[in-house]
Order: structure tokens, then C-alpha cells, then sequence
């Protein structure tokens, strides 16, 4: 698919506490990557979160911890847009036009909307059944053309897509009338369209970073033991004691990454590691192949708190003067509501509403 809307990067994180490893590894990290090559804008998304229930105290420390996660993580909110989601009204405005596009049928398939309602469905916020709308209205207000999620956030990214491509049809006409079409194609077919149908941004050795005390499932904000997850505020001896912890096997580590197979514990160890020093499983094989946990749990425990450490002692530092998180968050969104403005401005015109520029 080629299109000639410019390159955008949106992503967002919930802000719904114990942001881990697999938060980091799975997002944070690439968000940060990606500022070299593209215009970037991260959210921290709390109207997803109140989807289900939050304490509003525990909420706002939750919004400052995901911003300031993001500082010190090494996102730069001058030259990119760190904002919240509450703050920018476009946001749900355009969530609003896509609740109108978007199909019952469509938003019934979603895993993410199964496992979350659970079998009493009848007890699900509106808000959570409608989240796919929200989460394409934030992508589609900036125009954004790639997502960096992880893997289970590909259906929802999917979705998006075919919103943006009803939306496209549904008005072609008259989006071609205001010259607000941009050339795309979709399959062989050569179309005007108003918003780009956006790429995820998936892979990488830790796309899926598993819980430290079971291999088998993944790291997780809501798992019982404090045990199963690194937590990024965790300080130098939490993460040592966790990985002292950490589940494995009775085995040395193999020489090829095949070796791993049948060993969720080992595999995912591997993998951290991997994702830590920015290699591949099979090069740390070529090192570690061989070794016992006994050698290899303590190299992945300085690597991790290399990594980490540093990262928990800004976010601490940032999170004690609540202010200057604030004014980042503040001035993020003042940028981001120039840009989600005048994207809600081009839909109203397109839909047919009056009034659309003020
Ligand atoms: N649904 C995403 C998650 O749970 C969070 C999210 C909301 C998001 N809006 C988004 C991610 C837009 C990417 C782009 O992880």
C-alpha cells in the first residue's frame, strides 16, 4: 500500500499502575526508537482506562507515573508530543462520528472485549465495548500511518483500519468535493481517501515478555504475586531478589534458539535478556549456551538493573514534583489539540455538519 500522507507515529499506554517490564520492553522502548525516524506522539490514555473501574486517586498518580515512565525512558516531549488524553477533546469528539462508522457485528468480535466483559456481559460499561472506537479516533485524529503495539493489540489496530477505509468510502464523494482526499491505494485500487489505513509496528525479542514465575503467561499489571513481574520503579535489589526468584528448569541453557522449545521459563529469560542489550536470542545462546541459570541469572540481573535502575531512580525524581509532569503533560496537549483540531474541523465539514470551523 502506498500513500502520500506524511509518516506520523501515535501510540498510547493505559494509566492503570504497575507499569512493568513488559510495558517497557513491549512499548515504552520502541516509542523511543522511533523518535529518530519519525514524528511521534504518545498518549497516556485515561479515558481508556475509566473503561473500568479506577480510583480517582490512584488514577492521577497513574497518569503522572505512565508520563513520567515516558521522560525517563528517554522520550523527548519537546521535540515529540507527550500528552493525556482527557486533555484533548478532539479525542472523543471524532470517537463520537466513528460510534456512528464503525459496526455492532465488528466490535463483537473483539478478543480484547470478551476476556475483559467475561461471561457477565451484560455488566460491561458502554465505554468498554465502544473502546476500539476511541483507540482508532486517537490514531485516525492525528492521521497517524503507523502504531507500535504489542501483539495483542492487532485486531484493534485492524479495526481502525476499517473504519478508516468505511469512512473513506462511505464519503468519498464528498471528500473529493472539499479536495480533502488524499491518493492511496488500497489493494490494486487506486483511491482518494481522508484518512490513512495505519500500520502496526509489532516485533522484536520481547514483544511478549512472560510472567517470571510462570513462562506460560504473560507479564501482567494484575497478577497476584509481586513476584511475576519487574515493576520500572523497582529499585536495584528488587530486581535482584525477583530474578533470584525467577522460575526456571533444572537444564543448562542450549546453544540454539530451537533448544528453547517445551522451556517457557528459559525462553523468556533468554529473551530478556536479549531485548535488555538490544541483540537476539541467538546470539546470548552463542554466550550463554551451556551455562547453568546459576551463571546466567546473575548476568541478567546487572544487565536488568543496569537498564532499569537508572530509569526508577528519574522516575522517582519526577514523580516528587508533580508540577513539572503537569506542565509536560499541558503543553503536550496545547500541540496536540493544534494538529486534532483541525483533522475534527475536515470530518465535521466532510459529515455535514454546519458550523464545522467555528
Ligand atoms: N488499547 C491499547 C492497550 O491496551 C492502548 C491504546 C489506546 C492505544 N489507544 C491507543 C495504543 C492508540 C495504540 C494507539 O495497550
Amino acid at each position: 500500500m502506498s500513500q502520500t500522507i506524511p509518516e506520523r507515529v501515535f501510540s498510547g499506554v493505559q494509566p492503570t499502575g504497575n507499569l512493568h517490564l513488559g510495558n517497557y520492553l513491549g512499548a515504552i522502548k520502541k516509542f523511543v526508537a522511533l523518535q529518530e525516524s519519525h514524528d511521534c506522539i504518545y498518549c497516556v490514555v485515561d479515558l481508556h482506562a475509566i473503561t473500568v473501574w479506577q480510583d480517582p486517586d490512584e488514577l492521577a498518580r497513574n497518569i503522572r507515573e505512565v508520563t513520567a515512565a515516558f521522560i525517563a525512558s528517554g522520550i523527548d516531549a519537546e521535540k515529540h508530543i507527550v500528552f493525556n488524553q482527557s486533555q484533548v477533546a478532539a479525542h472523543a469528539e471524532l470517537a463520537w462520528i466513528f460510534n456512528c462508522v464503525a459496526r455492532m457485528g465488528w466490535l463483537s468480535r473483539m478478543t480484547q472485549f470478551k476476556e475483559k466483559a467475561g461471561k457477565n456481559r451484560e455488566n460491561a460499561s458502554v465505554g468498554l465495548f465502544s473502546y476500539p472506537n476511541l483507540m482508532a479516533s486517537d490514531i485516525l485524529v492525528y492521521r497517524a500511518t503507523h502504531v507500535p503495539v504489542g501483539e495483542d493489540q492487532k485486531q484493534h489496530l485492524e479495526l481502525t483500519r476499517d473504519i478508516a477505509q468505511k469512512f473513506n468510502n462511505d464519503y468519498s464523494d464528498r471528500i473529493a468535493q472539499l479536495g480533502l482526499g488524499v491518493p492511496m491505494a488500497v489493494g490494486d485500487e487506486a483511491v482518494n481517501g481522508y484518512f490513512p489505513l495505519t500500520e502496526p509496528v509489532i516485533g522484536g525479542p520481547a514483544a511478549r515478555v512472560m510472567s517470571l514465575r510462570d513462562g506460560t503467561k504473560k507479564m501482567s499489571k494484575s497478577d497476584p504475586s509481586d513476584l511475576s513481574r519487574i515493576v520500572m520503579t523497582d529499585d536495584a535489589d528488587t530486581i535482584t531478589k525477583k530474578f533470584r526468584k525467577a522460575k526456571t528448569d533444572p537444564d543448562a541453557l542450549p546453544s540454539e534458539v530451537e533448544g528453547l522449545q517445551g522451556r517457557p521459563e528459559a525462553d523468556n529469560l533468554v529473551g530478556l535478556y536479549a531485548a535488555l542489550s538490544e541483540t537476539d536470542k541467538s546470539l546470548v545462546l552463542k554466550e550463554f549456551g551451556g551455562s547453568e541459570f546459576s551463571r546466567f541469572k546473575p548476568a541478567l540481573t546487572e544487565l536488568a538493573v543496569e537498564k532499569i535502575a537508572p530509569i526508577a531512580d528519574t522516575m522517582r525524581r519526577l514523580q516528587a514534583d508533580p508540577a513539572e509532569i503537569d506542565a509536560v503533560l499541558s503543553k503536550g496537549a496545547e500541540r496536540a489539540r493544534e494538529i486534532a483540531n483541525g483533522v475534527v474541523a475536515d470530518v465535521k465539514e466532510i459529515v455535514g455538519f454546519v458550523g464545522a470551523r467555528g
